[in-house]
């Protein structure tokens, strides 16, 4: 009733494996769109040197330089895989500067975010249409995961988001989008990104998170996804920004509500489980990452928390943010240096090392 041979089956398997283990190996996700990586560059502050006006041949130039730099200086001792924009991937064709010291090049497979009619604060992710045919050629230019980004709106219970629907629709493009990764030969790492910008309490953010992930692995098996070739990329679940009480909650709380939800809704067979970072600063989301794993570490059965897949980074800016700054400043030793850092920290926060 499935697709995929046992030959794909066990490299599906060994993919997954690979970029969650050994523990504290993690992803570094590079999948900004252009203007992303756009606004990332113009947000740097250049001392002593005129502003230029780039043109759209040497912004992509940039790009390419960045990321070449980038991905030269990935520590493959901490970094497992690295999330690729298709540009990147495709158009620059840089896979193999990760593949020659054993890092997993991966795509983005997600377009962008369009309002859902009558919800106009909850968005459908586009890119189902034609997917398996992108997910070949990024195959056949080296990549062999895939990633897809679906966002959920979070408030108080009485503010009423996330809607039953906005939770069915994103459930099921993932589960869609798993499948025809698989089908490619990509590990599908599916990514519930919920929201902290509004008034949810900590409790009402677990509530979220269980709902959402355990209807999304609800919809991969009912499209017969290989559970042990997959991989969840969710947020931690956090108070929002907007919630009075935020500051009460400690990192331990957070660590508390991480593997709760975590053991309630993922499964066992699954390896891994890559947290994004979200825009919380390195310190913050390295911490967590650390606190949760302290908890695991220190669980032992009968204790569901004994049990759980790998807890894992798959950070973008919390791991690269620093690195980029003196990248645009010119300064190519230090752009190392820093990525260098940031991914020991994160490798050690996923081994429960508070470092950062
Ligand atoms: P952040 O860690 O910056 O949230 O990026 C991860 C990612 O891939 C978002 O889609």
């Amino acid at each position: 009733q499935s697709y995929w041979s046992p030959h794909i089956a066990h490299e599906l398997i060994t993919t997954a494996q690979a970029l969650v283990n050994p523990r504290g190996k993690g992803i570094y996700a590079t999948d900004e769109s252009p203007d992303v990586i756009q606004a990332l560059f113009d947000g740097v502050q250049v001392n002593d040197r005129e502003e230029k006006a780039w043109t759209k041949a040497e912004n992509r130039e940039r790009r390419k330089k960045w990321r070449e730099s980038a991905y030269n200086a990935v520590p493959s001792e901490y970094i497992a895989g690295v999330i690729m924009y298709p540009e990147t991937l495709i158009d620059f064709g840089l896979a193999p500067i990760l593949a020659n010291k054993g890092v997993i090049p991966g795509v983005r497979a997600n377009a962008e975010l369009m309002p859902i009619p009558g919800s106009p604060s909850e968005f459908i992710v586009e890119g189902l249409d034609g997917l398996l045919g992108r997910l070949q050629a990024a195959r056949a230019a080296g990549a062999r995961f895939s990633k897809w980004r679906v966002t959920i709106a979070c408030t108080s219970k009485e503010r009423g988001l996330p809607t039953q629907t906005s939770l069915e629709l994103q459930a099921d493009t993932l589960g869609k989008f798993a499948a025809i990764s698989q089908e490619a030969g990509l590990v599908p790492i599916v990514e519930p990104d919920v929201e902290f910008s509004e008034d949810a309490d900590l409790a009402r953010s677990v509530e979220v998170h269980e709902k959402a992930i355990s209807l999304i692995f609800d919809r991969m098996r009912a499209y017969n996804v290989l559970l042990e070739g997959s991989i969840i990329k969710p947020s931690f679940p956090l108070p929002g920004l907007k919630f009075p009480g935020r500051d009460k909650y400690k990192a331990e709380d957070i660590a508390l509500a991480t593997a709760t939800v975590i053991a309630r809704a993922v499964p066992t067979s699954v390896p891994g489980v890559a947290f994004l970072s979200g825009g919380l600063s390195p310190t913050l989301a390295t911490g967590y990452l650390a606190a949760v794993n302290a908890l695991v570490n220190s669980s032992q059965a009968p204790s569901p928390f004994a049990r759980l897949p790998s807890l894992t980074f798959s950070f973008g800016r919390a791991l690269q943010g620093d690195a980029l700054k003196e990248w645009v400043k010119g300064n190519e030793a230090q752009t190392k240096e820093l990525l260098h850092k940031w991914s020991k920290v994160c490798w050690q926060s996923a081994r429960g090392v508070v470092s950062g």
